[in-house]
This record gives structure tokens, sequence and C-alpha cells, in this order.
């Protein structure tokens, strides 16, 4: 089945290698949540979210849906648009502040849900940086010979751990999911590089506080609203200010080019303002930054792929664009990387390959639910195997 559904690369030697996106995907569940929604929580309204953030809506998740969920409909987007098969990627990174549970990783369930069987898999927690920081890892392993095919997704149901009666927060978050395909390509180009930076002293400005080791589930806990964002806003937002242009100058300075080389900024959609004031600081034309805060509020990790996806699809990113990708976020994080968009885009799957693509994922299921069986199979039949 593998064999069918792979694109295999040209072979590349190991002192050449390249980590180019060629394949890329986003999901966003259905429900929508407007701001007068919003406003029939807590005390707010429309106007002022929109003044003080440039958000009008947010998609969040049904009872049903989460964090895996919507990172495998992200992951068989990208997966199908680089028309490669689950069976061929090395490694899953999923970057997630909302994980589906401390562990096992979001990323071994999407292996399984892929049926990714070759696949390493492991959880990214930079919380709203977490994509570059995933992209970086992803181009290095890439880069070294380690791996040929990595998939990266960022992903987050953000609504599961807010605080719907917390105006300070509940305003911010939507849910979603973006995925790239990365592989080894002997032509110069792809993930160029990036910066990568953290500062733990401003940990508690933005935090779920409990639920870890540190403060771990009670009671008292669940009482006191310990498991959902907390946030200091203000302090957030004036260390974002600070952090974005100069990420962007030191990761453009660290590739050789400067701001003025840059095609297309897609910068963290947290607040429209933040965007706005690194427009400013860095000198360049608004038409530069790609802007979708509007429609998805903040989805954290999952926010970059998804601003490219939707300018993709808008045509503000071409091909042979040089992006800088540059987020901020609790830890406190920050980051910045350069990535040439060189792939030529891949020509839609044909009905025959879809068709096989389906019975793949559907085959996949089957056999884990056979995999689980015989583990309960082998427990009953052997008891305490370390008898
Ligand atoms: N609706 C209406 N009024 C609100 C409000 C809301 N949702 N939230 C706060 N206010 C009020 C405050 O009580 C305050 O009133 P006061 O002047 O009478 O005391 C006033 O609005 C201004 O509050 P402030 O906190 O200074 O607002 P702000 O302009 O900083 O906007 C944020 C608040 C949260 C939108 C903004 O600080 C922000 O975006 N910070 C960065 C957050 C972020 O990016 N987090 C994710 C990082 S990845």
């Amino acid at each position: 089945m593998s064999t069918e559904l792979a694109v295999i690369p040209d072979p590349v030697t190991a002192a050449q290698r390249y980590a180019h996106v060629i394949g890329w995907g986003m999901h966003v569940p259905e429900k929508i949540v407007t701001n007068d929604d919003i406003a029939k929580l807590v005390d707010t309204s429309d106007e002022w979210i929109q003044a003080r953030t440039g958000i009008r809506q947010r998609h969040v998740a049904a009872e049903n849906e989460s964090t895996v969920t919507f990172a495998v409909a992200a992951a068989r987007k990208a997966l199908a648009k680089a028309n490669i098969s689950p069976a061929d990627v090395d490694l899953i990174i999923v970057g997630t502040a909302s994980p589906e549970h401390i562990f096992p990783s979001t990323a071994c369930l999407v292996q399984d849900a892929l049926g990714a069987k070759n696949a390493g898999a492991y959880d990214l927690l930079a919380a709203c940086t977490s994509f570059i920081y995933a992209l970086s890892q992803a181009a290095n392993a890439i880069k070294s010979n380690e791996v040929d095919t990595v998939l990266v997704i960022g992903a987050e149901a953000l609504s599961k751990i807010t605080d719907w009666s917390d105006r300070g927060t509940c305003i911010l978050f939507g849910d979603g999911a973006g995925a790239f395909v990365m592989q080894a390509r002997s032509e110069p180009g792809g993930f160029i590089n990036s910066i990568l930076r953290s500062d733990g002293s401003g940990g508690p400005s933005l935090m779920v506080p409990a639920g870890g080791t540190g403060m771990p589930a009670s009671t008292a806990t669940v009482m006191d609203n310990q498991h959902f964002i907390k946030m200091n806003g203000r302090e957030v937002f004036r260390f974002a200010t600070r952090v974005m242009a100069s990420a962007c100058q030191d990761a453009a300075e660290r590739a050789g080019i400067t701001i003025d080389d840059i095609d297309i900024f897609v910068p963290h959609q947290a607040n429209k303002r933040i965007i706005e004031s690194a427009t400013k600081k860095l000198k360049v034309p608004e038409e530069k930054m790609v802007v979708t805060i509007q429609d998805y509020g903040n989805t954290s990790s999952a926010s970059i792929p998804i601003a490219i996806c939707e300018a993709i699809e808008k045509g503000q990113i071409k091909q042979n664009d040089t992006l800088m990708l540059v987020a901020f976020g609790g830890g406190l994080t920050w980051g910045a990387g350069v990535l040439q968009w060189d792939v030529p885009p891949p020509p839609p799957l044909t009905r025959i390959q879809e068709t096989r693509r389906s019975i793949f994922y559907r085959y996949a299921r089957i056999k884990s639910v056979f995999r689980r069986i015989l583990r309960r199979m082998e427990a009953r039949i052997f008891g305490d195997g370390a008898k």
C-alpha cells in the first residue's frame, strides 16, 4: 500500500541536504464563536474586542473534537498535497500547548491515526512559538541525514483549557491545526535557519498553573479554576512588541540577508496591534504582513501554518517567495525562521489516489483496533508478563 502512494524523492547525498516544505494543510472546527457570542458570557463587546485585538470570530471545538482530531485532519491534507504515504514519514513533531494528555504524546496518537508505521513521534511545547521550534528541529534532523521526511504539525484545542468567565483571555483564543510535510532535497532552499529564544523568568505571565507535577490536580485546583490559561495581558503585550522585530532582524542576519529581502512576513496571530507594532519597527509595507487573526483568533502553535495556508489560498504567498516566520508565547519563548517557499504547487490528487488514501486510513484504523485487541488477549493469556 505504501509504495503505491509514495513519491520517491531524487537521490540526496548526505553532503547536500535541504529541508523543503512539499505539502501543507490546515483544519479548523466548524463551530464559530463571534464576539457577540462572547459578550453574552462576559462583560465585553464586539467593538472592544475588534479595536483591542483585531479579532472578529474564532473556531471552537465541539465536545467530541480535540487536539488530535484537528492535528490528524490537517496532517491528512498536508500528506495528500505532498502525495506522500503516511508510511513514508520518518518523524512526526506536534507543537502544542493543549496536548491530548500529559502522555501519551499527541504525536503518538496522530501516528496511530495516520498509520505512519515507520515514524518516531513526539510533542514539542514552546507555547505559541512551538511551530517555529518544531520546524527548526525538523529541518535540522533532515539536514543531518537522520531522517528524510518529517510531518510538522501545530495543533490546539485551547477552548478546552480556556476559562470562559475570564474576559482577559476568553476573547483571544481559537482552535485548529496546520501541518507541513518537510522532505530532504538536494536543491538549495527550503527552511534556511532560525533563531530560538527563551526567558523563563517571565513564565508566570502566561501559564496553566495546575495539572503538572508542580501543582497536581486536586479538588481544590479544579474549584479554583487553576487548570485554565492565566495571563497578564499587558505584560505579554509589552514583551511581544519588544521581541518581534528584533527576532526577525536576528534571523535575517543569520541567514545572510536583510529585512528588505523578505517578501512576506508570517507573524504569530496573537493581536493585530502587536503585528502593527512589528510592521512599524521593521519599516515594512503592510501588504507584506499576513494577517488572519480576524477569522481565527489566537490559535497558538497552529496560527503560523494556518496563516500560511490562507495566504497561499489567497495568492499572497507565491512560489519562490522568501518568508520570515516569527512568533512569541508562554515560557516565555520567541523565535523567527527564514523559509524559502520554493517547491512548485503539486497537482491535485486524482480520484483513484484519493480513494486509495481513504482506504489506507480505514485500514490503519482497523489495524490499530486489531493491535489493541491483541494486547488485551496477550494480557489475558500471559497475565503479568514480568513473572
Ligand atoms: N472587554 C472589555 N473591557 C476589557 C476587557 C474585555 N475583554 N479586558 C479588559 N478590559 C478593560 C480593563 O478592565 C481595563 O479597564 P480599566 O481601564 O477601566 O481598568 C481596560 O479594558 C484596558 O485593559 P488592558 O488590560 O490594558 O487592555 P489591553 O489594551 O492591554 O488589551 C489584551 C488586553 C489582553 C487584549 C492585550 O493586553 C493583549 O492582547 N495582550 C497580549 C496577549 C497575548 O498576545 N497573549 C498570547 C500570547 S501568545
